[in-house]
C-alpha cells in the first residue's frame, strides 16, 4: 500500500483528494491534526498510514493496528456541516459499503460502532478544534484471522466473515466514496442511519460512568441522541459523550 495505489482508481471529488501516506506513524489522528494546525485546511485531506504505533481509540482507549487493518484520517473544515449529526455519517457510510459490496451483514451501532453480530468491525474517533478542524479517525478490521485473547470475543474482520482476505485499497475507496455522497449529498442522516441499524425496540446495557443501566432503545432523535426509554418507563434522550458505554448482545 502506498499514496498511488490508495488514489489510482479513487473516485471522488472531494475527500482523499488531497492524501498523505505514512509507512508508520503514532496516529493517523494526531498527524492530521498537526497537518491541520500547521496549514491551511483542505477539505477532505486523508491520512493513511500502514503502521500505526499508538492508535487512539475512544475515552482514552487503544486502538490495535497493522498490515491487516485499514488506518486513516480525514479532516473537514468545522463549518456548518459539522452537527451533532456529523459522528453518524462515517458509520452510516461502513455499513452501507460493507453491505452493497461486499454482502457482510454489518450494523450501527450508536453513535457510530460498525457491528457484524455483536462484533466490532469498525472503530471512529472524531476529534476538533472548535470553529477550526474536525477529524474523523477511523480502523478498520481488514485481513485479520485471529485477535489477542482480550478482544476476540468483541472484535471481528472482513477476512473473519468472509473467509478470504480483501483488498485494503478497495475498501478504501468504495468507503470514501459513500461517505462524500453521504456528507455532501441531501440524504436524510437519521433516517439512513435509521435503515442501518438493529438497536431500535432492543433492551441493550449502558454504563453511565461504570453505573450499569439496562433500557429500551426507542429511536433517535433529529440531533442525532439516543432515545430509550427506562425500565420504570421513564423516557430519555442521551447525547454520545465521554463515559457512556453501551452494551448489545443481540
Ligand atoms: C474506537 O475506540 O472505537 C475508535 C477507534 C478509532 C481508531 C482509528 S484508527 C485511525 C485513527 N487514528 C487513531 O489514532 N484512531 C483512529
Amino acid at each position: 500500500m502506498n499514496a498511488d495505489s490508495l488514489s489510482k482508481g479513487l473516485k471522488t471529488k472531494i475527500i482523499g483528494k488531497k492524501l498523505f501516506f505514512f509507512d508508520q506513524t503514532d496516529s493517523t489522528n494526531n498527524q492530521a491534526k498537526i497537518i491541520s494546525e500547521q496549514n491551511s485546511i483542505i477539505e477532505g485531506t486523508t491520512i493513511v498510514t500502514a503502521r500505526q504505533t499508538a492508535g487512539k481509540g475512544t475515552d482514552d482507549n487503544i486502538w490495535i493496528s497493522g498490515k491487516d487493518n485499514l488506518t486513516f484520517s480525514v479532516i473537514f473544515k468545522n463549518d456548518n456541516k459539522v452537527t451533532t449529526l456529523f459522528p453518524l455519517y462515517p458509520a452510516v457510510a461502513l455499513t452501507k459499503t460493507l453491505r452493497k459490496k461486499y454482502h457482510i451483514a454489518a450494523h450501527v451501532k450508536w453513535p457510530n460502532d460498525v457491528l457484524i453480530g455483536n462484533k466490532k468491525i469498525a472503530g471512529i474517533l472524531c476529534e476538533g478544534m472548535v470553529s477550526k478542524y474536525m477529524i474523523v479517525g477511523i480502523g478498520i478490521n481488514i485481513n485479520e484471522t485471529t485477535f489477542p485473547a482480550s478482544l476476540e470475543k468483541i472484535a471481528t474482520s472482513m477476512q473473519i466473515e468472509k473467509q478470504k482476505p480483501f483488498l485494503l485499497e478497495e475498501v478504501f475507496q468504495y468507503f470514501l466514496l459513500e461517505y462524500e455522497n453521504l456528507l455532501f449529498g441531501s440524504f436524510d442522516i437519521r433516517q439512513e442511519w435509521l435503515d442501518n441499524t438493529l438497536m431500535i425496540g432492543k433492551q441493550i446495557t449502558a454504563f453511565l460512568n461504570g453505573k450499569e443501566q439496562k433500557v429500551t432503545v426507542t429511536g433517535i432523535s433529529k440531533e442525532g441522541f439516543l432515545q430509550i426509554k427506562t425500565n420504570e418507563g421513564h423516557t430519555e434522550s442521551w447525547m454520545a459523550r465521554r463515559g457512556l458505554d453501551i452494551k448489545t448482545d443481540y
